[in-house]
């Protein structure tokens, strides 16, 4: 088999205000290089190098919205308050000095633990219903009140993302935390309009948070939403088993006004629903924007042997070539493609995928995970 043109890579894509000069999409990581909440110079130049290399958007680590346990980890950068929405403001600024565009990730933790340390912010963790996962209880159950309130942070935090210059934003709703622990019918046994039997009203939280930053961000800027099957307390988990399920979940936050569903997947390759269209079927990003008409973003171990998890056991990927990845974008079977440890190893890995010089580009050693460079 000939090998694919890169074309389909290194395409524009346009949505509402946001153009992009090519498809690949940095993946927000979490670093904990930003002690107080704020992220300093060292940040700054970390998201620039990357811009400087031709990533077509960068989106930044979690940042935490405005409530007193929306964190677990003290060195997570804040998305609130002077210092920390300032050390923002140059790191967004560098990067469009270098021709690049950016997102934040705006995240609340809900009740999940911090994956490297253990770590307590001191005040009562929340969460939908107390729980981190089945008969695992950790913090307290939302009020209504303590809901509207976050709904409101993650308003004001997107809100802030337009006035600082960001051109997109994202919401964390994956992986298990606050969002997720809404979506997930394990960890919200709640009563009441924020939950339900049904996926669909299990989203009503998302949906709300959604409406919210629509309105504070008004119609032209491109609200991305990250979603995923998988949860880091299981795995296995699935929120929709069927198309007409994830249907359910994903249609009603298009409706609400997200522009482009971000599906997190460990290996972009895996086939969503292989009972339907193979082992070589649409991956999550493939049905969601087949079933919503959405834009969509696909992730997980592009040009690495190994998914990121494997990172955080300390073990190194070997680089893998990127044809089906292509074959894949020239089908258009999604829009975009975020590129997690390639990047955080080697900001000229989209440099080099360019030039097609293959043999400069490096194996992930989990090392990597402990600088900032
Ligand atoms: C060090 C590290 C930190 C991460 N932090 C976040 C995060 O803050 N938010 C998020 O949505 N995903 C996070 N992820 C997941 C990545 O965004 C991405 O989905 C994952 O690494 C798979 O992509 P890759 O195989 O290209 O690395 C993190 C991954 C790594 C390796």
């Amino acid at each position: 088999m000939t090998s694919p043109s890169l074309d389909a890579l290194f395409r524009p894509f346009k949505i509402k205000s946001l153009k992009l000069k090519n498809r690949i999409v940095m993946a927000p990581m979490t670093r904990s290089f930003s002690p107080g909440g704020v992220p300093g110079e060292n940040v700054a130049a970390y998201y620039r190098r990357r811009a400087e290399n031709e990533v077509g958007l960068i989106l930044s680590e979690g940042a935490v919205i405005d409530r007193p346990a929306s964190r677990n980890d003290p060195n997570v950068p804040s998305f609130y308050g002077d210092a920390p929405l300032a050390g923002w403001k140059l790191v967004v600024d560098g990067v469009h000095a270098a021709g690049g565009k950016m997102a934040p990730q705006i995240w609340h933790v809900g009740s999940t633990r911090n994956m490297m340390a253990e770590w307590d912010p001191g005040v009562p963790v929340e969460s939908p219903s107390g729980l981190v996962a089945p008969s695992d209880p950790r913090g307290v159950a939302m009020t209504e009140e303590a809901i509207a309130d976050t709904i409101a942070a993650f308003g004001r935090a997107a809100g802030d993302a337009k006035r600082l210059g960001f051109d997109t934003v994202e919401l964390h709703g994956a992986h298990g935390y606050l969002i997720d622990q809404f979506f997930w019918a394990a960890t919200n046994l709640r009563t009441g309009r924020f939950s339900g039997a049904t996926i669909k009203e299990r989203s009503r939280f998302a949906v709300e948070v959604v409406k919210c930053v629509r309105q504070e961000v008004g119609p032209d800027f491109p609200i991305i939403l990250r979603v995923s099957q998988w949860k880091q307390q299981n795995y296995k988990v699935r929120l929709a088993e069927t198309p007409n399920q994830m249907r359910d979940w994903l249609g009603p936050l298009v409706e609400a006004g997200v522009d482009v569903l971000h599906c997190s997947q460990r290996r972009f390759l895996e086939p969503e629903f292989p009972e339907i269209d193979g082992q070589d079927g649409l991956n999550c990003a493939g049905w969601a924007k087949k079933l919503t008409g959405a834009a969509t973003i696909s992730v997980g171990s592009v040009g690495l042997s190994l998914d990121f998890l494997r990172a955080f056991a300390g073990e190194g990927s070997k680089v893998t070539g990127i044809d089906d990845l292509l074959r894949r974008l020239e089908r258009e079977e999604f829009d975009l493609i975020a590129v997690g440890r390639a990047l955080l190893g080697d900001p000229q890995w989209v440099t080099k995928i360019r030039s097609g010089e293959r043999s400069g580009l490096k194996d992930f050693d989990p090392a990597a995970l402990a600088e900032l460079f």
